[in-house]
């Protein structure tokens, strides 16, 4: 089993479907509303846990009630909080989002709360648990030191450290240097290259780009087009598979937290990259986000019918 570990956001979601999106203005009738744990950085370190790794968020709740939703999903999935803090000062992260059940796409409002809160000294209480992992993981949703201490942690342990820049958002270009994998969408490697992506000529050209800034492998999830994996030598398109999205909320958290989960066991890329394919194409079939994340056995039962490859 490998281990994961990482700054992570820790945001309550509240989630509202409904058969269209409203226009401005507009009130629409919705089906259902939903609860539950979210947030980018405990969605990817849940879908890592149960796709096989041990998972550790160094992440930050409030004081209210929001944030048992939170320490409860935890407790189910037998998860640590030992690098949990409660902020006295900020609210437990909320997200709002809105689902449109007919595509299964999503607009989301974060207020963060308490997970900016999340900073490099926090992060470096954590350092005993970097010595001896697989990979180090981190998003956009905790501040910039903690992501450029778990950086500097992973290096000087000498690990793979995967940043999923989500949500985008304007960074020193220093962020870049070093990572081992970039995990963008089509949106986030738009607004850091200015590359519009239509195609995979489109995604290599911004792979290139994310390459000059000392990323040694970009891979770019694609929505329905799948992923593009890119290391300035060897490249790889992996279609969607044919399942039907129901909410996609949460498909990139899948698809990173598994790719950190297979490379922290030590699978090839292109193993890790069908892995982590299975995993977020299965998300999609679920509502929720952290909810959303399959298990393990799930994840090999497709990676066998899809792919012909038995773990
Ligand atoms: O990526 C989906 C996540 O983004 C949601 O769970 C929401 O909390 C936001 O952080």
């Amino acid at each position: 089993m490998g281990k994961v570990i990482g700054p992570g956001s820790l945001i309550v979601d509240v989630a509202a479907y409904a058969k269209h999106l409203p226009v401005d203005g507009e009130t629409v009738m919705g089906s259902s509303l939903k609860l539950g744990p979210g947030g980018k950085g405990s969605n990817q370190l849940t879908a890592a846990k149960r796709a096989g790794a041990e998972a550790i968020i160094i992440g930050a709740v409030g004081t209210d009630s929001l944030s048992s939703i939170l320490t409860d999903h935890y407790a189910r999935e037998q998860m640590s909080t030992k690098y949990m803090k409660v902020s006295e000062t900020s609210a437990t992260g909320a997200a709002v989002i809105e689902i449109d059940e007919i595509s299964g796409q999503n607009r989301i409002i974060i207020a963060s709360g308490a997970s900016m809160e999340v900073v490099g000294e926090d992060v470096l209480k954590a350092e005993e648990d970097f010595v001896d992992c697989g990979v180090v993981l981190c998003q956009f949703e905790t501040s910039l030191e903690s992501i450029l201490e778990a950086k500097r942690l992973a290096k000087k342990y000498d690990k793979p450290f995967i940043l999923n820049p989500a949500p985008f958002m304007p960074v020193p270009e220093e962020v870049f240097d070093g990572v081992d994998y970039l995990t963008p969408n089509e949106t986030e490697a738009e607004f850091f290259t200015g590359v519009h992506i239509d195609t995979i000529e489109d995604a290599k050209r911004a792979a290139e780009i994310l390459l000059a800034k000392g990323v040694k492998k970009v891979i770019l999830t694609l929505g329905k087009k799948g992923s593009f994996y890119y290391d300035g030598e060897h490249e790889l398109h992996l279609p969607c598979l044919p399942l039907k999205a129901v909410d996609t909320t949460g498909a990139g958290d899948a698809f990173s937290g598994a790719l950190a989960a297979a490379i922290s066991e030590g699978l090839d890329d292109e193993t890790a990259l069908k892995f982590a394919t299975c995993t977020s194409n299965i998300s999609v079939t679920r509502k929720g986000s952290s909810p959303s994340m399959p298990y393990r056995h799930e994840i090999l039962a497709l990676m066998k019918e899809s792919y012909g490859i038995e773990l």
